[in-house]
């Protein structure tokens, strides 16, 4: 029997429930209880990169073998085709109740008249009346496009930076679309600590969930311990090192970082993935949801989607944790610092301090 098995979320509640798929198979999954009062499984689908072509049968797949909850966002260009395969959920007797679908304000919408309006065109993408969650994507905005849903480029190449914008206002609609039930909880993505201070600082409804890059090689301990002490759960982007992400920046940005970590390929994570006849992906995300972080690892991949959440039937020693937790690069392991948007380190809500990363990074 699979049960509860040890991690330290410390704040509200880990519970884990069971789901009987196909009459045959049990699948545990453990969840959190948001501040704002609502569960959140640990463990959801990440959707970034998922060809819109395949997502249709990838959010089957995942409903199949037990996932829950769904990350995307308005800037993915996957939210029709995830809503055309829940809606087939749905019309097999699938409940809306039981899902965790978030999706995230882009960073060309980052102004308060903007908020509603696309959170409307999310949700009339998805086919749904309400989002789970719904979170500001970046803290810094850029001017929209006039012809596109993309940010408006300078002539010099540059990205159109809006200067004016005010996260706080923008807050304040999004406590808004709480209150009118167009979603039920709302949280920040790639904030650093004294933005999401200011938020906090003046906000009504508090963020419920912060969204940024965790993995291995940085582990956030700093945030993570600030989030402790507000309440807020961190979700895990890029949890086993995004290693699709180094190809597609230089594909779409011309963007090559120093150096690209491969967390899936290191010796200490293979070992101990040996000790429990794991894949070294299986020990990445246990060792974060093992930390009290939910986690959102990517797959297109039917073998890859089900064991990536196939990770409640064993334990990490405290042992095979301390190896892990000294992986911890910092900020030299981060893999998303946005720079491949041509100038936005002069945007005023730039949150990452460039100058302090060195990358040198070994596996
Ligand atoms: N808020 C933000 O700004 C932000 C930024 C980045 C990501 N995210 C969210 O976080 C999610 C996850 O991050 P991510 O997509 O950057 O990276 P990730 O989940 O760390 O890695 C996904 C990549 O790893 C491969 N993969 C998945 N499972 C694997 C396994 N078991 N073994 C080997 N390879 C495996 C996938 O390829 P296959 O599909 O071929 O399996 C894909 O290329 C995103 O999809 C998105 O929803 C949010
Ligand atoms: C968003 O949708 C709601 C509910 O359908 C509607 O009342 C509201 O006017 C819409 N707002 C915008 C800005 O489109
Ligand atoms: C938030 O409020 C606290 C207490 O009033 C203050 O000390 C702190 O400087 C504020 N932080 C930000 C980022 O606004
Ligand atoms: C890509 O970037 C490199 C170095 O930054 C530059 O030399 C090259 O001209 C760029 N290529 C294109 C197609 O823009
Ligand atoms: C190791 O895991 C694989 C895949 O889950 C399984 O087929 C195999 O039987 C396991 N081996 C042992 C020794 O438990
Ligand atoms: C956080 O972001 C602000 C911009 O809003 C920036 O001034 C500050 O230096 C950032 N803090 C760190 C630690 O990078």
């Amino acid at each position: 029997m699979m049960g509860l098995l040890n991690t330290t979320f410390t704040l509200g509640l880990c519970r884990s429930f069971t789901l009987l798929i196909n009459c045959q198979r049990r699948i545990t999954m453990q969840i959190v209880q948001l501040s704002s009062g609502y569960d959140m499984p640990v463990v959801g689908l990440g959707t970034w990169q998922a060809k819109s072509e395949e997502i249709e049968n990838v959010i089957t797949t995942a409903l199949n073998t037990g996932y829950r909850h769904f990350d995307t966002a308005f800037n993915y260009n996957n939210e029709e085709a995830i809503g055309r395969s829940l809606k087939k959920w749905f019309d097999q007797g699938g409940n809306r109740k039981d899902l965790f679908i978030t999706t995230k304000l882009p960073n060309f919408g980052n102004r308060p008249s903007d908020v509603e309006k696309f959170i409307n065109l999310s949700l009339q993408r998805l086919g749904l009346d309400y989002v789970d969650l719904y979170l500001v994507h970046m803290p810094f905005s850029f001017i929209q496009d006039q012809n596109s849903f993309a940010p408006a480029t300078n002539t010099d190449g540059t990205i159109t930076l809006d200067l004016k914008s005010d996260p706080v206002a923008v807050w304040k609609e999004m406590e808004h679309q709480v209150k009118k039930g167009l979603t039920r909880s709302i949280g920040l993505s790639n904030f650093n600590e004294s933005q999401i201070q200011n938020i906090i600082n003046n906000s009504e409804i508090k963020p419920s969930n912060i969204q940024v890059e965790l993995h291995a090689y940085m582990q956030q301990q700093s945030l993570k311990q600030f989030c402790q002490m507000h309440e807020i759960y961190i979700t895990g982007y890029s949890p086993i090192g995004s290693p699709a992400a180094k190809q597609h920046f230089q594909t779409k940005y011309n963007y090559t970082l120093q150096t690209f970590p491969d967390l899936l390929g290191h010796s200490v994570v293979k070992k101990i993935a040996k000790n429990h006849n794991k894949t070294t992906a299986q020990i990445l995300l246990r060792h974060a949801i093992q930390g009290g972080i939910t986690v959102i690892p990517k797959s297109s991949n039917p073998d890859r989607i089900k064991s990536n959440i196939d990770i409640f039937d064993f334990t990490l020693t405290n042992d095979e944790m301390g190896q892990l937790n000294n992986l911890d690069q910092g900020e030299d392991g981060r893999i998303f610092d946005f720079l491949f948007f041509n100038g936005v380190a002069n945007h005023p809500h730039y949150p990452f301090n460039v100058q302090m990363k060195k990358s040198v990074i070994s596996t």
